[in-house]
């Protein structure tokens, strides 16, 4: 199953391998603003950093800018809302946005150095567009609205392979509302309207929900039919947008004349946790035989609004956050995330502004697999823990978008010596072109290189 929203348990060694030399600068110089730099954080990239400008969902004609709009606009012509958009925030955000405002507790895996970007101690690049969710509620309060939409490039330090990159692309979303009996009135309102929305799909929308949660999770601030009336709305709403982005699809493949159109299109609600929402759910679409994990929401906990400055016990609500790359991925058929990032025109004059085309690969370039096997240095010398997304980084950071994949292939610990082995196997392909041997040669020199003289391993 496709995992997109949710931080995954990621792989560390059981042996610790050194951590060399580590330089990093004094401090670093992004969009015109200095950073001091800690090397006990700091682990930033320039390939990553340049990735910071490009604003794909801005690009009204990109697949993840023309996904974002068909859902944007089908959130703000519901009747009786209006969802304000925020779509320009700058990726670079405090701990405190990113973490700490939305109740994450303070050992939560996701703080890590080995699965986030750190500019240093208290900055980093946001791993959520949750991050916005403080500043988006507190300005949404001054102008007296109630609902808001952010799209925006988050980061996460992540394995490499065809479906994960490490900048992707968030929606979140929100919607607020006050407690006398008319705003709650007009919340069992429009219920009703999305209930109505949602059958006039020609696809039928099937969906199972989710197993009865335990009522502990309710907060105690709400009434029973206040919790039933946001739950009801949250999926209704998220129904919705499924019914729409997949329904447009479907309707494309009978204009192709597609031989595998489903006849329903299935969804389930799945209950889960989240730090800042009590109910969660995550719902998922049956997609291509597999569940697609679309997106992770719940009823926004009290605490977070009063954080944004609402009066105690004031709203309720609901919030989600939605990962835009898999749904484009599956949407216009692109089989390599790293296709969304090409500047190669081949790919971008295939797509339309509103419209959503099959991608026609342009040319498939051949990949070239190489090994690089290595002992973890000894234990005995000062060792701090690596992780396999050191490993990806340096990958990443000097043959870019040229790796296709990058994956474990042996592990063994030697019997006598106690000494661990890991052999990676790197596939270079490029999207765009023929990449020589030689210059593949050069890559792996300065991968090996690299590892060496990091992490001082020894290459076998
Ligand atoms: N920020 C979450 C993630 O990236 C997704 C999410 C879940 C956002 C629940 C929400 C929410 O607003 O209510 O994993």
């Amino acid at each position: 199953m496709y995992k997109l929203v949710l931080y995954p348990l990621r792989r560390t060694f059981s042996t610790s391998i050194s951590k060399l030399s580590h330089s990093v600068p004094k401090s670093l110089e992004i969009n015109g603003v200095s950073y001091q730099s800690d090397p006990n954080f700091t682990n930033v990239t320039e390939s990553i950093l340049n990735l910071t400008d490009r604003s794909l969902h801005l690009n009204e004609s990109h697949p993840i800018g023309i996904l974002r709009n068909i859902i944007e606009h089908r959130f703000n012509s519901l009747p009786g809302s209006h969802f304000a958009t925020f779509n320009h925030f700058k990726p670079i955000v405090t701990k405190w946005q990113n973490f700490d405002s939305l109740g994450f507790p303070k050992d939560h895996p996701g703080r890590s150095v080995s699965d986030t970007y750190y500019i240093n101690g208290e900055t980093l690049l946001r791993t959520h567009t949750s991050a916005h969710e403080q500043e988006c509620f507190h300005s949404i309060k001054e102008n007296n609205e109630e609902a808001f939409l952010i799209s925006a490039d988050v980061y996460r330090r992540d394995e490499i392979d065809r479906t994960h990159y490490p900048v992707f692309h968030q929606m979140e979303g929100a919607h607020l509302w006050g407690r006398s009996s008319e705003e709650l009135h007009h919340l069992e309102k429009s219920i009703k309207e999305l209930e109505q929305l949602l059958k006039n799909y020609t696809t039928k929308i099937v969906v199972k929900e989710a197993d009865p949660f335990d009522d502990s999770t309710r907060q105690p601030y709400m009434t029973n039919k206040e919790a039933l009336l946001c739950e009801a709305h949250l999926k209704r709403s998220l129904e919705l947008i499924v019914a729409e982005v997949f329904s447009k699809k479907i309707e494309s493949m009978k204009l192709k004349k597609s031989t595998e159109i489903p006849d329903s299109l299935q969804v389930r609600w799945v209950t889960t946790t989240f730090p800042w929402t009590t109910p969660s759910w995550e719902i998922e679409v049956w997609w291509n035989n597999d569940w697609l994990e679309i997106c992770g929401c719940g009823v926004v906990k009290e605490q977070v609004l009063r954080n944004a400055g609402y009066k105690a016990d004031s709203k309720i609500g609901w919030a989600f956050g939605l990962g835009l790359d898999r749904i484009a991925m599956l949407l216009f058929e692109i089989p390599d995330i790293r296709l969304l990032w090409t500047k190669d025109e081949r790919f971008h004059k295939q797509f339309k502004k509103g419209e959503i085309t099959t991608f026609k690969p342009y040319s498939k370039y051949p990949g070239t697999l190489r090994d690089v096997a290595f002992w973890l240095p000894d234990t005995s010398e000062k060792f701090k823990e690596i992780h396999e997304n050191d490993i990806m980084e340096i990958v990443r950071n000097i043959a870019g978008d040229l790796v296709e994949s990058v994956k474990l292939t042996d592990e063994f610990l030697h019997p006598k010596t106690h000494r661990k082995s890991l052999c990676y196997r790197i596939n270079y392909q490029s999207m765009d072109r023929n990449i020589t041997n030689a210059e593949i040669n050069d890559l792996q020199n300065k991968v090996n290189h690299e590892l060496v003289s990091k992490y001082g391993v020894e290459l076998r």
